[in-house]
Parts: C-alpha cells; sequence; structure tokens
C-alpha cells in the first residue's frame, strides 16, 4: 500500500483492536459504530483502503454536492490509479512475472443495480472507470484482457506504458534473485503443500539480504528505496483499494481496483474484478469490499457473503468475520497456513453503520490493518482482527526480523 506508516500514526486511531496470543481468534464482538446524523438521521459517508485517504475531501465534497456515489468512489480509487508512486494500482503497480503490469476493477451502483468489470488490463491506467464504461456502454458485465484493452481504446482510454522505471527495478530485482523460486507449484491449498523449513537463523537472513542489496545496487535502485524495493521481493502484496459511497438520500456504490498479486503469472485474475468477491453492492442492503490475498476471497465470494449476512440481520461486524471465517474453515484453522495470508473487508450498510475486519490485525505491530472514512471527518480507523498477531506475507519465508520490518513502508 502507497501509505506510510508515519501518516498513520498522525491520524486518530479508533478501535477495537485488542491484543493477546497470537493465532487466538478475537473475542471482539461489538456492533460497528452507526453514522447517521442525530438531526438529519442521515448523512453522507465514505469508507475505502487506507491508500485512499488522500482522496476522501474531494469525494465527500461530490457527495455533499449531489453527485454519483459511483463517481465519488471512483473519484477516491482513480487517485492512487494516477499516482505513478503507488504502486498496489494503475499507473507503477508492479507488474507479472513477465514484467507486464495487468490491472483488475470492479464497479456496483446500487440505484440502477448495474455492475462492471475488467481482467489482466494492459496498457489502460484508469481500469476501474473502464469498468464502469462497460456498465453504461455494453450490454456484459465483464471483459477481460485484449478485448478489455480495445474496448476502452474505442471509448477514449489512452494506452499507455503503466511500468515505471521503479516498479520495472523492482521486478528486475525479483527476477534476478529468484532463481528456482516462483510461483509455480502446489498452491497453499493443495493437499500436499508444506510450509517450507523455516530457519530462525538471522546469519541466513543476513546473507540473503546482503544478496538482495548487492542485485539492487546493480540495478541502480536508489539507496533510499532499496530496502522498500527488497521487501516487495521477500513479500508480494495483493496492493488493491476498494471504496464504498452512501449519500443523504441512501443510495450506495462500490468499486474495488487493483495490479493484483505481484509477480503474478500472466493471465491471473484476483478477487478484484469478480462481483461477489472484490465488491458487492446492494441499494437494499449495503456495499462491501476486500483487499488481500485474492484466491482466499474468491472462494468464499467474500464480499456477497457478507452482504447477503447483512440482510439476514448480522451487524456489518458480524457479517464481515463470518466471511473470515469461512477463510479459516477452509484451512481447517490450521494456522500456519493461514498466517500466510491476509483479508481485509471494509462494510458499509444504507442507514451508515460500517466496519472494517480482517483476518489478521496487521502485516505487524506497527503496520495494522484498517480503513479510511469520511462522514464530515475525515480519518482512519484500526481494524477489528479476527485472529490476533500478524500475518506473514505469501509465499512464506523464515519469520522476519524486526529490522527488515522498520523498512517495510514505501516511499513514505
Ligand atoms: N486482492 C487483490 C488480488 O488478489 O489480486
Amino acid at each position: 500500500m502507497g501509505y506510510s506508516r508515519r501518516d498513520f500514526l498522525a491520524t486518530a486511531v479508533v478501535g477495537s483492536l485488542s491484543l493477546g496470543l497470537e493465532g487466538q481468534e478475537s473475542k471482539a464482538t461489538e456492533p460497528a459504530r452507526a453514522a447517521t446524523d442525530p438531526t438529519t438521521g442521515k448523512r453522507p459517508i465514505i469508507v475505502c483502503a487506507k491508500n485512499g485517504l488522500n482522496y476522501l475531501d474531494e469525494a465527500f465534497g461530490m457527495l455533499r454536492g449531489g453527485a454519483d456515489t459511483l463517481d465519488a468512489a471512483l473519484r477516491v480509487i482513480r487517485g492512487p490509479e494516477d499516482d505513478p508512486n503507488n504502486d498496489s494500482v494503475g499507473l507503477g503497480g508492479i507488474p507479472n512475472e513477465e514484467g507486464v503490469v495487468e490491472l483488475d476493477a470492479c464497479c456496483m451502483h446500487g440505484p440502477t443495480r448495474r455492475a462492471g468489470a475488467v481482467g489482466g488490463v494492459r496498457n489502460i491506467k484508469n481500469v476501474s472507470l473502464v469498468a464502469k464504461a462497460v456498465m453504461e456502454h455494453t450490454g456484459h458485465v465483464m471483459l477481460v484482457g485484449e478485448g478489455a484493452e480495445r474496448f476502452a481504446v474505442a471509448q477514449g482510454f489512452p494506452r499507455e506504458n503503466l511500468l515505471t522505471e521503479h516498479s520495472r527495478k523492482i521486478w528486475m530485482l525479483w527476477k534476478e534473485w529468484q532463481s528456482s523460486r516462483d510461483w509455480w507449484g502446489p498452491g497453499i491449498d493443495a493437499p500436499n503443500w508444506k510450509a517450507p523449513e523455516t530457519v530462525p537463523d538471522s546469519e541466513l537472513w543476513q546473507q540473503r539480504i546482503q544478496k538482495l542489496e548487492e542485485i539492487a545496487a546493480g540495478l541502480a535502485i536508489e539507496p533510499e528505496f532499496r530496502s522498500a524495493a527488497i521487501h516487495r521481493v521477500l513479500f508480494p502484496p495483493t496492493g488493491t483499494i476498494h471504496c464504498s459511497a452512501l449519500n443523504e438520500k441512501g443510495e450506495i456504490s462500490g468499486c474495488t481496483t487493483t495490479s493484483g498479486l505481484a509477480f503474478k503469472l500472466p493471465g491471473r485474475v484476483g478477487d478484484s474484478p469478480i462481483i461477489g468477491a472484490g465488491c458487492y453492492t446492494d441499494q437494499d442492503v449495503g456495499s462491501a469490499g476486500a483487499t488481500g490475498t485474492g484466491e482466499q476471497n474468491i472462494k468464499v465470494a467474500g464480499a456477497h457473503t457478507i452482504v447477503e449476512n447483512m440482510r439476514r440481520g448480522m451487524s456489518p461486524q458480524e457479517a464481515g468475520l463470518d466471511a473470515l471465517k469461512r477463510i479459516v474453515r477452509n484451512f481447517n484453522g490450521d494456522h500456519n497456513k493461514l498466517r500466510f495470508m491476509d483479508m481485509t473487508y471494509y462494510v458499509l450498510r444504507t442507514d451508515g453503520a460500517y466496519a472494517c475486519v480482517s483476518l489478521w490485525e496487521g502485516y505487524s505491530p506497527t503496520d495494522p490493518h484498517g480503513m479510511a472514512i469520511h462522514d464530515g471527518t475525515r480519518r482512519i480507523e484500526k481494524s477489528v482482527g479476527l485472529l490476533k498477531g500478524n500475518s506473514q506475507e505469501f509465499p512464506p519465508v523464515p519469520k522476519i526480523p524486526p529490522e527488515l520490518l522498520k523498512n517495510s513502508d514505501y516511499y513514505k
């Protein structure tokens, strides 16, 4: 994510994160705080992934000015898509294993009950807007690959090179260091998957990091970015941004965009463009979206599950935690597997109640999961973690030395 720890700490943090033994289920059961205005009973609210924070003021102003809820939500997620320094979405996204940026996005418009999505799109930066164009200008819901790109060009979107020099160098660092390690082979959910031997040997880490430092220097990666680039290689991210927006009339929409899993196989499509997984919005109930390990979210149809849970009476927080429990169930609660994945759900009900829940409490004690919110006050709130402790990103590696975690933020 392109959101720094320093920004996070500088922002008002409200949350009910409880600390305890790693891997135990959180006992947090508080219902999400309603955001309704006591005088009118209604007010606009936007919720999104933390990396949307800087775009919330403008989007909230749009809602206040009567803009459509989907346009306001798209304003938020278009921001990081346009930002070459944000390597989780759009321009400058970390590429696939062949060095090609492939983007996914979807949107749902509550008032008209329509949806649009694109997957595996190359050379087009604002795929969230292409998803909207699919919704508005075709009789389809989803376009993928070359067809989606050609459609975007026909709609007037410019073709451009999405691989920034910075993301290219991170990819080269990954390729040169990778040797025989890659994404081929059985996935973590395969019966014969085995956790690699963990070597809690700081000397081994020192050797690995030293080798990466040498390769990074050879690639002319600027010294100040080397630690961040190495972190991306050791812990390939699934950067994504989701946003849901509700206006004073009670109209609600949602959208999600991503460059997907770093160094993925070409053609891999994650959860973000899948209606019902990366995003789901129902004007009668609410909206939900996801960031995290897409493969696991697809299998529980996370966003749809959450909205249906709310339809049956669960609070936003209960609904989100239930979806997370389904992921835990898919791995029989095996924390040796679960710690190599993560998931954060952003949930907004049509009455303004909301919640942010995550499989783990954060990527590290100093990098907790959370959600950016604007309901008149712009802020970050921590997520409620289902499992206590922090995930370790895929692919599995030995325990992360604390000195490396200090450098895990990107582009401070
Ligand atoms: N959640 C983003 C992805 O897995 O592609």
